[in-house]
């Protein structure tokens, strides 16, 4: 890749009801308008959750940033994400000696979250930040040779249409993904994180 050229993304949706969905769906439509994006509708490609394996890995090789986009449910992901991550992250290519398909692509999750921020804290009904609870993603992005990055996270989505919150979300979302497109090192894009997101900063 040129110095100049812009990282590509590989956006993976997960929402199981669309229909019913007031943030994701907005976020990942406008996510998908920006140059060098790929948007997948896991759900729509995949309804009965039977994963192309090979066809994903592809996917994964020719992009530099993959992205999990999806509402927080039980503390996690939708179903389909484990299920993508449980056939695709197959040893040989994503973890083990030889399988480094996945080495230094940048990883993140793009999460909304019913609960609000304060409830995310070890003094909050949560018990545990987000970037806690978010662990298993770390550590699985981390065995497969990935950098993990913070994840960007709208707290008290439930209300965020009402309270006309969605729209400069997605925008900070598309700022925060376009630096991160344009940095050239990992310490670069954990400083654009942190001066684009100071809200959302790790409280480990
Ligand atoms: C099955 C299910 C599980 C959920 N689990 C959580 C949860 O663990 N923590 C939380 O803060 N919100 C939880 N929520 C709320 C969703 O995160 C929230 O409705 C969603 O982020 C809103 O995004 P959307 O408008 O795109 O659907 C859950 C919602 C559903 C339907």
């Amino acid at each position: 890749m040129s110095e100049n050229a812009l990282k590509s993304v590989l956006i993976l949706l997960a929402h199981p009801s669309p229909h019913r969905s007031e943030v994701n769906i907005a976020l990942a439509q406008s996510l998908a308008e920006m140059d060098a994006v790929t948007l997948v509708d896991l759900y729509r490609e995949y309804p009965t959750l039977e994963i192309d394996v090979d066809r994903e890995q592809q996917r994964l090789r020719q992009h530099d940033i993959i992205v999990f986009l999806h509402p927080l449910y039980w503390y996690s992901a939708p179903a389909i994400l484990k299920e993508w991550q449980d056939l695709v992250l197959e040893y040989g290519f994503a973890y083990g000696s030889s399988g480094l398909a996945l080495k230094g692509k940048w990883f993140l999750n793009i999460i909304s979250a019913g609960g609000k921020a304060e409830a995310y804290q070890a003094e909050g009904y949560n018990h545990y930040t987000l970037a806690q609870l978010m662990r298993p993603f770390e550590m699985t992005a981390t065995l497969c040779h990935m950098d993990y990055l913070p994840a960007l996270v709208l707290f008290d989505a439930r209300t965020a249409a009402e309270q006309h919150r969605i729209l400069p979300h997605i925008q900070r979302v598309r700022a925060t993904l376009r630096k991160l497109q344009s940095s050239a090192t990992l310490s670069d894009a954990h400083a654009q994180l942190s001066q684009l997101l100071p809200s959302q900063a790790d409280h480990d």
